[in-house]
C-alpha cells in the first residue's frame, strides 16, 4: 500500500552526492523535504534543483532540510551539479540521493510505470521531526514544481503544530488563519488567541496569524 499521511516514513541508507545517508538520522530534529526527479541532465529538473538551492535561507528559517533523488549514480550527479551551478546562478547545497538500485524509489512509490517506465516521477514528501509524513505531491515529469507552494505548506503545518490554527483557501503568510474546530471553550479561546477572533459561524472562527 502506498504511504499515507501520518505514517512514519521508511528509513533507508543510500549513497548521495554528499556521501552515504541514513535517512532518519540525517533528518534528526529537523523537518525534511524529499523530492524525486526523473533523471540527471534533464532541463526541467535542472531549473528545479537550482531553484531549491537558491531557497536555502528560506528552508533554514523553517528548520527544514532538503534532499533530492534520482535513479542516476553519484558520478553522474557530480557532473550534473556543476552544470546546475553554472546555469542556475547558485551552488547546490543539499544532497542528491543516487538511487541506482531503486531502493528508495520503490520504498516511497516514486516510480509510476504507466507514466514513466523506469524513471521516478516528480514526488514530494514533507516529513516532520517525528518522521511522520505530512504531505505528498506527485507531478508529471513535464511539469516543474512550485517550491513557493511547498514553503507555504510548511508554514501552514508549522502554524497548526505550534498555534492550533489552520490556513484557509489561498492563504499567504501574514493573512488571517482559522481556529481549529476542536477548540470550543471560551476561556481556552481567549488564552490561546490573545489577538482576538471573529466568529463568522460557530465553526468558522478567524484570527490574526499568531506568530506575526
Ligand atoms: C525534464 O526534467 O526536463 C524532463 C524529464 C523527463 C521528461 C520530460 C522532461
Amino acid at each position: 500500500m502506498s504511504l499515507q499521511l501520518g505514517d512514519t516514513v521508511p528509513d533507508f541508507t543510500q549513497a548521495s552526492s554528499m556521501g552515504e545517508i541514513s535517512f532518519h538520522e540525517w533528518i534528526g530534529d529537523s523537518w525534511a523535504i524529499l523530492f524525486s526527479h526523473p533523471a540527471d541532465y534533464t532541463p526541467v529538473c535542472t531549473t528545479e534543483l537550482g531553484a531549491v538551492a537558491r531557497l536555502k535561507s528560506e528552508f533554514e528559517k523553517r528548520n527544514v532540510k532538503v534532499i533530492a533523488l534520482s535513479v542516476d549514480d553519484v558520478e553522474s550527479h557530480q557532473g550534473w551539479i556543476k552544470d546546475i551551478n553554472e546555469t542556475q546562478n547558485t551552488t547546490v547545497n543539499y544532497p542528491i540521493l543516487a538511487d541506482g538500485d531503486r531502493k528508495v524509489s520503490d520504498l516511497y512509490g516514486m516510480i509510476h510505470p504507466n507514466s514513466l517506465a523506469t524513471l521516478t516521477v516528480r514526488s514530494v514528501f514533507i516529513i516532520d521531526p517525528a518522521k511522520k509524513l505530512r504531505l505528498t505531491l506527485t507531478y508529471p515529469a513535464s511539469t516543474g514544481r512550485n517550491f513557493a507552494e511547498i514553503l507555504r505548506v510548511i508554514d501552514s503545518l508549522q502554524l497548526t503544530d505550534n498555534y492550533q490554527v489552520a490556513t484557509p483557501v489561498n492563504w499567504k503568510d501574514g493573512e488571517d488563519c482559522v481556529i481549529v474546530p476542536s477548540i470550543k471553550d471560551p476561556a481556552e479561546l481567549k488564552q490561546k488567541f490573545p489577538k482576538g477572533y471573529t466568529e463568522v459561524k460557530s465553526y468558522l472562527r478567524m484570527t490574526p496569524q499568531p506568530n506575526r
